[in-house]
């Protein structure tokens, strides 16, 4: 049976209440249906509104992410949350190399990889995010930008330390525009993606099977034919994980399709 993970990734939106109200509905949805079987839902809200949140995903089967983490373990640095805070709340995943964080906060790549060794390292589980500007697209480079945001980690990580890192296919001019890559476009890149980890040693058999999202203007439109997609395992969503209704019919179509 196909698994899938459907992530809410909230960035820099709700407030303690709002968040324990979103989080609650979830929730709710969640159990008032027998549709999300099958499917593993994690919610992202911002740090602060983690404690109001915390409590909810306890009670139920949800997990917990951060958005970001620090690249380094402790110490001096005003204003940053370690990844040993995010296990210690209670997160199972943490977001890492997000193109907002890459590009509006010029995270750099060896930023990026620490943040991945300190979160391996840890039980909480990162989620790498990936994926070519519409310049990249449009001049031919998305495969070679693609290898490379993969070959920063996997060749600096040993494969047997690598195969927990989930990966989030995001292709930047896809984010927070409505205009999601269509079907073929995203099983193009994730079945790219999946050959390169296969090629580095990171994934050798079925049992071993990455994990690789798709990000970038998922609805509950659009989701059932991308979740369709051989090698598409789950969404990254932002805005339309904001709404309970929204985020919980991609949970929905998600779950259909682990009986089909
Ligand atoms: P979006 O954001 O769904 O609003 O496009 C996705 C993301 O940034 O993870």
């Amino acid at each position: 049976m196909r698994k899938y993970l459907i992530a809410g990734n909230w960035k820099m939106n709700t407030t303690a209440d709002t968040a324990a109200k979103l989080a609650t509905d979830i929730a709710d949805g969640l159990v008032a249906s027998p549709k999300s079987e099958g499917v593993e839902v994690a919610l992202f809200p911002p740090f602060t509104n983690i404690p109001a949140v915390a409590p909810v995903c306890r009670a139920t089967k949800l997990a917990m992410g951060a958005q970001n983490c620090s690249h380094e373990p402790y110490g001096a640095y005003t204003g940053e949350i370690s990844v040993e805070m995010v296990e210690a709340i209670g997160c199972r995943y943490v977001l890492i190399g997000h193109s907002e964080r890459r590009q509006i906060y010029r995270e750099n790549n060896e930023w990026l990889l620490a943040k991945i060794k300190l979160a391996v390292a840890s039980t909480v589980t990162p989620i790498l995010c990936i994926g070519e500007t519409l310049e990249q697209r449009q001049t031919n480079r998305t495969w070679q930008t693609l290898q490379d945001q993969l070959d920063l980690i996997f060749t600096a990580i040993p494969a047997s330390q690598t195969s927990r890192i989930v990966i989030a296919y995001e292709p930047v001019w896809a984010i927070g525009t409505g205009v999601a890559a269509t079907p073929e476009e995203a099983q193009e890149a994730h079945a790219f993606i999946r050959g390169h980890l296969e090629y580095r040693g990171v994934e050798q058999s079925l049992h071993q099977r990455s994990m690789i999202l798709y990000g970038g203007s998922v609805n509950a439109e659009n989701a059932q034919l991308l979740l369709q997609q051989a090698d598409i395992d789950g969404a990254l969503i932002g805005g339309a994980s904001l709404k309970a209704e929204s985020f919980l019919r991609v949970v929905y179509e998600a779950s259909e399709l682990t009986k089909s």
